[in-house]
């Protein structure tokens, strides 16, 4: 499929995202608080090859350069995090002003430079004193989460335009507070039952405050959403396994968000969630967010495993699977982006869909000041394809922005995997522009169109 940028349209928002913790560093610089991935990676064996994020891009001392070279690139939208615990040590109370500086240093810059800056309020970096507290198991989140976001809006309100509220609700209280793979390394259904609950209140009272603070910012919220299939299409406990393990990933947060309440007709264990609710919850839990923010990697295939215990059901690895993938060991698989935007766009309610995240890892090799990711460069082309695809079947999709600018802190992995357009020597900062950054800059300045075959003729030629 040829195509080039003209084809979305003029409004359509073409971006770059990061997170906070995974690229700013400095974590108890200019008094910074911790957060919980601070203290998660001081403990032993929880991140790979024991990494931690203390010095991750070092983006807080980088910033212009690399705003710069997001400007050098052409792209016109870019969304990063606050750090929550850099503007607020202790979550809630005493400002840092050094940290709200630093944020309006990044702000300014950004605009200075014609990029528009989408926020996005809470990348799971909670502050470590409210982990103190139960964190997202405490009912209280809902207030140290207001404190907070009155305070960005406030703050960074008069120039930020777009905001999205939480990031992954879905990775951060699963990974975080049922599976223990992520911070705060919590175990257990209770934990993961209460902080779900809480979070998808934020998600709808951080929307309310938004709104009401600033008539002139458009509100948002983002999740991650994978295609899931029966691993064996006509066996029956599989295809119930996979009804009930895409109630879970991908329902459990949009679906109360959109007045639809929790899917626990699909997932019997999410009954447990009405032990944390309180009256009038139920309508607490809906907004009508101006945009939804879309995160999509791959798709999953789910089997019946009577021995996994709450869902009866796995993920079948890609890598078992003999099918190409990622270095995440997440299946190559363009048509999971499509398939997702057609789903949301089938629900009721929704009246934008933005792509706030997409993008890959792959072993990439830094040779004389080149970087040559052409497996990258194919992952962006055929899932940008799909969108349009959707996007020329009427779904409201209008925006897609690339995970990652740069290599950076990725999680429970550490720096094994590079999702960036940039390759980052985490040794030196050296930052070099990796063939998809180059590929993606001229297609954003609608000098090349998305075609492998063209790129590799003639459009890896032309810078
Ligand atoms: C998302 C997350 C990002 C990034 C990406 C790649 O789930 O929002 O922070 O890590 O996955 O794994």
């Amino acid at each position: 499929m040829l195509f080039t940028k003209n084809d979305f349209g003029e409004g359509f928002k073409w971006g770059v995202s990061t997170a906070a913790h995974q690229v700013e560093g400095a974590h108890n610089i200019d008094g910074k608080g911790l957060s919980i991935w601070d203290t998660f990676a001081e403990k032993k064996n929880k991140i790979f090859n024991n990494d931690n994020a203390n010095t991750a891009c070092d983006f807080y001392t980088h910033y212009a350069d690399d705003i710069a070279l997001i400007y050098k690139l052409n792209i016109p939208n870019y969304r990063f995090s606050i750090s929550w615990s850099r503007i607020l040590p202790h979550g809630v109370g005493a400002i840092n002003h050094k940290g709200i500086d630093f944020y309006n240093r990044v702000i300014d810059f950004c605009l200075e430079l014609g990029i528009e800056p989408w926020i996005t309020l809470y990348h799971w970096d909670l502050p470590h004193d409210l982990q103190q507290k139960g964190g997202w198991t405490n009912r209280e989140v809902i207030h140290w989460f207001s404190y907070f976001v009155d305070c960005c809006l406030k703050n960074f309100g008069d120039r930020v335009k777009h905001w999205m509220v939480l990031n992954e609700p879905m990775v951060f209280t699963g990974a975080g507070y049922f599976l223990g793979v992520h911070a705060p390394g919590k175990k257990g259904l209770s934990s993961f039952l209460a902080a779900a609950h809480h979070a998808a209140l934020c998600q709808a009272e951080g929307g309310r405050m938004i709104r009401s603070l600033r008539h002139d910012c458009k509100v948002g919220t983002t999740f991650s959403y994978s295609h899931i299939e029966p691993y064996r299409a006509d066996n029956e406990k599989d295809i119930r396994a996979a009804v009930k393990a895409d109630a879970l990933l991908n329902r459990l947060f949009i679906e109360p968000l959109l007045g639809l309440g929790y899917p626990t007709k699909d997932v019997k264990i999410i009954e447990r969630i009405e032990r944390f609710m309180y009256p009038h919850d139920e309508q607490k839990l809906a907004f009508d967010m101006d945009f939804i923010g879309l995160q999509n990697y791959t798709r999953e295939l789910i089997a019946h495993a009577p021995l996994i215990p709450f869902v009866h059901a796995k993920i079948i690895k890609a890598s078992k699977r003999n099918v190409p993938h990622t270095l995440m060991d997440w299946e190559i698989h363009p048509p999971s982006i499509y398939h997702a935007l057609k789903r949301y766009n089938n629900y009721k309610g929704i009246k934008e869909i933005i792509v706030t995240e997409n993008g890959a890892a792959f072993p990439d090799v830094h040779e004389e000041g080149k970087v040559n990711d052409f497996e990258r460069v194919k992952y962006l082309q055929d899932h940008i394809a799909q969108v349009l695809k959707a996007k020329q079947e009427g779904v409201k999709v209008n925006g897609y922005f690339v995970w990652t600018l740069m290599d950076n802190f990725e999680w429970a992995e550490g720096y094994f995997p590079r999702f960036g357009l940039v390759y980052v020597d985490f040794t030196t900062q050296q930052r070099v522009v990796k063939n998809s950054g180059r590929w993606y800059s001229q297609f954003l300045k609608n000098t090349v169109t998305a075609s492998m075959e063209v790129w590799e003729k003639n459009g890896s030629k032309m810078i």
